[in-house]
């Protein structure tokens, strides 16, 4: 059974997303919203029998947060954000590659999104794009270098995991963060950061 959740306003996620937007002036409840965790729905046990009920359960999502514009960014630029909150790891980057990528979003497909911190030990890949091979690295401590043109995989170095792919949604020319595929270095859970 699919149910539309909304929040305590009367808003699905997608409408309170839109309402938050990437504007500087939010109201607390808004500002709630746009990096709601959790949030609380009633659902049906046993539908269909005489033992059904109605009881609350509590789904946590990942944020829905603006980005860029797709049209402000230049190829092989990377664009730095934080993801999914401000604390300790969560720094990304955005780029636009000029060439198609796994999880690519755009016409083109090539506009993807990446955590910094490297699997292995947390060393920062900030400032580390190269645009020659569409990749993240060598990282400063011990050289993981990653394949950003196929969901961040290691091409070398003494990494095992794959950099976390930030994933993103495009609605007209707004790019949006709205999940993460792989777990944050230091984390046991990317939105417990
Ligand atoms: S921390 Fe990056 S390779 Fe070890």
């Amino acid at each position: 059974m699919s149910q539309e959740v909304k929040n305590e306003s009367g808003m699905t996620r997608k409408e309170a997303a839109k309402a938050v937007g990437h504007k500087c002036l939010v109201s607390r409840r808004n500002f709630l919203i746009g990096t709601g965790v959790t949030t609380t729905i009633m659902i049906t046990m046993n539908a269909g029998t005489s033992e059904a009920k109605e009881v609350p359960a509590q789904i946590t999502e990942y944020p829905r947060k603006f980005i860029a514009k797709l049209s402000e960014l230049k190829e092989d630029e990377p664009f730095d954000f934080n993801y999914p909150d401000e604390s300790d790891y969560s720094e990304n980057m955005v780029v636009k590659m000029g060439v198609k990528a796994g999880g690519g979003v755009g016409p083109n497909q090539d506009v993807v999104a990446f955590n910094y911190a490297c699997t292995h030990q947390g060393g920062s890949l900030d400032g580390s794009y190269k645009k020659d091979t569409k990749s993240l690295g060598a990282c400063p401590l011990h050289l993981s270098t990653y394949d950003l043109t196929r969901h961040g995989i290691l091409i070398s170095g003494q990494a095992y995991q794959s950099l976390p792919q930030i994933l993103l949604e495009v609605e007209g020319d707004d790019i949006y963060a709205t999940g993460i595929f792989g777990l944050i270095y230091g984390r046991k859970d990317n939105l417990q950061g």
